[in-house]
């Protein structure tokens, strides 16, 4: 199994899997602070509510509902 990195925190996921699954799994709810004061999350798991946005290596904000996990890579909270 492989890992990423979630706010410094090694998260294993499997081979296509995506961020918001893997962190699902590793019971991080919480994927920071969202648009609007709300709380990113896990929600939809389609990318159309936008709530689940985070940073991959310290890039624009993507949905990790649609992101599949790399090994290594350093995800943190989208910029809000
Ligand atoms: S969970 Fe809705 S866009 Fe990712």
């Amino acid at each position: 199994m492989s890992q990423f990195y979630w706010n410094g925190r090694p998260v294993s996921f499997r081979d296509g899997e995506t961020l918001a699954l893997a962190l699902r799994r590793a019971w991080v709810k919480d994927f920071g602070p969202a648009a609007g004061g709300q709380q990113a999350r896990y929600f939809c798991g389609i990318g159309q509510c936008q709530g689940c946005l985070v940073s991959v290596d310290g890039g624009a904000a993507v949905e990790s509902c649609l992101t599949l996990a790399r090994p290594d890579a350093v995800v943190t909270p989208g910029a809000f």
